[in-house]
């Protein structure tokens, strides 16, 4: 399936938005509330839009591509199709991590199919060419001829492995394909002093990723965005999350505009910490003890979303597979220690992990349930509530956009 999207993506990549949509119709997205559209149709259904979106969203933005506790050791690396395009992603020598092309710069074939740990090199399983996991071209053999590896007119540092400007911040790991962003600390600023009263600096580096009942996934038949528009509003709750409504009712939730619109998203002021016993999970030392009821919930755009609490974090990022097909990503974290990750805590890491687990369910048939309506000829991309879609309306504009810009 990604082959045939990959293959109509070299055909398509040149039809302009003009030859895709009605630019009128984004234009509607960006009035005020009250009278505004959502994104039209084309957004969600038409694949030649999909090329153009992985161009200007994907390619051109911070987005995520997994998380660094799932390549934790020395060597560690994994292949990442972002719509169509080879990556890779490696842990080097120095733990730091690192994004390149997953393409050899020898004759182009793809070098990492599995994730593996690798011990010293980046081999190209093709003539053996490899590269450090610093990316530099290392070894030619027989580039000279048989058993002369070496070629006095070849420059090896012309064809090291192409990188890609990567960030990890709270163990998400950001790639900016296109090289085109503002830097990743300024980037991330509103949201760090928005959080700053949760968790400074120093507090950021005692997550600990949870190693049981802490990673899941689940593929939904929907597009990309709507697990992002949803997960932004309080507005679905009593109707979706019968449940979560009972311990963290409506009215207990608040909606948040980040500005510059970078982020959106909703919070609450009734969260309860899981117990067991008498057991909790270690909190965030230096979070504001007035707050200590306080979660958020942020979409960060394009395609990650957090939830953040006194004594747990987790990271929701999605990979758009095609279209109306998403793989949705979950990873759980806790404050302090390994000993958040012992035996003391498992049966409530287990809980929690249900929990989540059980929330983002409910929400799959909301999500689907857009994506079949978006079919309707009729539907024009809809309108909001002034009071309740805030948020979303905020990512309809930020997507909007970043399409015409
Ligand atoms: S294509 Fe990689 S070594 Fe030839
Ligand atoms: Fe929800």
């Amino acid at each position: 399936m990604l082959m045939v999207i990959f293959f109509m993506d070299q055909n398509l990549k040149n039809l302009s938005l003009l030859e895709i949509l009605d630019i009128e119709k984004l234009h509607n997205v960006d009035k005020p509330i009250e009278i505004a559209n959502g994104l039209p149709n084309e957004c969600y259904t038409n694949t030649n839009y999909l090329a153009y979106e992985r161009e200007k969203i994907f390619c051109g933005k911070w987005t995520v591509v997994g998380v660094g506790s799932s390549i934790p050791n020395i060597g560690d690396v994994k292949p990442y199709n972002l719509l169509g395009i080879p990556l890779i992603l490696i842990r080097d020598k120095n733990m730091s991590i690192r994004a390149f092309h997953n393409v050899c710069s020898h004759r182009g074939f793809k070098l990492i199919d599995e994730p593996c740990n690798l011990k010293n090199v980046i081999r190209c399983p093709y003539h053996s060419w490899s590269y450090d996991f610093e990316g530099n071209l290392v070894a030619t053999p027989h580039i000279g001829g048989l058993n002369n590896h070496k070629s006095e007119k070849f420059d090896k540092t012309r064809s090291n492995l192409k990188e890609i400007k990567t960030k990890t911040w709270m163990d998400i790991i950001f790639i900016n394909i296109n090289s085109n962003e503002i830097d990743f600390d300024e980037y991330i600023k509103p949201l760090e002093q928005r959080w700053s009263k949760f968790i400074n600096k120093d507090d950021q580096k005692l997550i600990v990723y949870s190693n049981d009942y802490g990673y899941f996934n689940l593929e939904v038949k929907c597009n990309w965005k709507f697990a992002i528009e949803n997960y932004c509003e309080s507005y679905h709750l009593p109707t979706i999350h019968h449940e979560l409504n009972k311990v963290s009712n409506i009215n207990n939730h608040y909606h948040i505009q980040g500005l510059p619109n970078r982020f959106a998203g909703q919070g609450s002021n009734k969260y309860e910490q899981p117990v067991k016993g008498n057991k909790k999970f270690n909190t965030f030392p230096n979070w504001e003890k007035t707050m200590l009821k306080n979660s958020e919930y942020i979409a960060l755009f394009p395609n990650v979303m957090i939830g953040l609490h006194v004594d747990h974090f987790y990271v929701f990022w999605l990979e758009p597979l095609t279209m109306n097909k998403t793989k949705e990503h979950m990873q759980m974290y806790y404050v302090g220690n390994e000993s958040a990750n012992g035996e003391e805590f498992k049966e409530l890491r287990k809980e929690n992990s249900r929990f989540w687990k059980e929330v983002m369910l409910e929400d799959v048939s909301a999500i689907e349930g857009m994506q079949e309506g978006r079919n309707s000829p009729v539907y024009n991309g809809g309108n909001f509530s002034a009071v309740m879609d805030l948020p979303t309306h905020q990512f309809h504009k930020w997507v909007a956009a970043n399409l015409v810009n």
